[in-house]
């Protein structure tokens, strides 16, 4: 059995694969969660070696107050409409490079990032390939608070369990960056990713879902303690 020092490694060769792909002067789309903070250190250690210029759209609070130590200069979507890159991680990938995002309940503003961008480069560990969409991962759905109990409703119709996100440290839900509740759906069997993803946000109600469809994905970095594998759509 692999220890944690070794998925962590894994996550920073990961990182390290994607931070080689940013140039001086670039636009980034800045993803979120454990792996994406390994990817937000070490680009901050090229800015300062390489005195580097590098603009950033980040996803989270997580990542914007990462990204401003690091030295990256934050922008918004509305200084820049087209990101260069985005690098996100993902909580399952599967052979298709579909994904499942959502685990930091960030999903919403990765996906606007994600898909703002010219190029998506997901960076995971192994830990996160699966055969099967939903195989590990319910699916995060981001839902109004207004509108919880119907969104619900809805979602157990869609075949779904829908569970409310509690807080650690906090009583009663998460909240998310965006002031809403998230739900943990679990389908027993997710049959046609884009087709499900389309559903939950046909729901009146909800803001967006974890479910980050392959046409999105560019390339996935998956790391390894001593390897990165590079898959790519076909
Ligand atoms: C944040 O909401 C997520 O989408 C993360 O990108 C995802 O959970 C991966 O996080 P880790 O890199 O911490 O596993």
């Amino acid at each position: 059995m692999a220890g944690f020092d070794e998925r962590e490694s894994a996550k920073v060769n990961a990182a390290e694969a994607a931070v080689k792909l940013v140039k001086d002067g670039q636009v980034l789309g800045i993803g979120s969660g454990s792996t994406v903070e390994h990817f937000i250190r070490l680009l901050g250690e090229r800015i300062r070696k390489e005195e580097l210029e590098v603009y950033g759209v980040p996803s989270s609070f997580q990542s914007y107050f990462l990204a401003l130590d690091s030295g990256i200069r934050i922008v918004g979507l509305d200084e820049f409409d087209v990101l260069d890159l985005a690098v996100d991680g993902a909580d399952e990938v599967d052979s298709d490079l579909n994904l499942i995002k959502g685990g930091g309940g960030a999903f919403t503003r990765e996906k606007i990032v994600d898909s703002a961008a010219k190029e998506f480069v997901v960076i995971v560990d192994w830990s996160k390939k699966v055969n099967r969409l939903g195989e590990k991962f319910p699916v995060p759905v981001e839902v109004l608070p207004f509108a919880y109990g119907y969104v619900c409703r809805r979602l157990r119709k869609l075949g779904g369990e829908p569970i409310l996100r509690k807080a650690k440290l906090k009583l009663g839900p998460v909240i998310s960056d965006n002031g809403n509740f998230i739900v943990d759906v679990k389908f027993s069997r997710i049959k046609d990713v884009k087709n499900l993803e389309r559903d939950i946000n046909n729901i009146p109600g909800v803001v967006d879902n974890g479910i980050f469809p392959s046409s999105l994905v560019d390339i996935v970095f998956v790391g390894y303690s001593d390897r990165v594998e590079i898959l790519k759509r076909e």
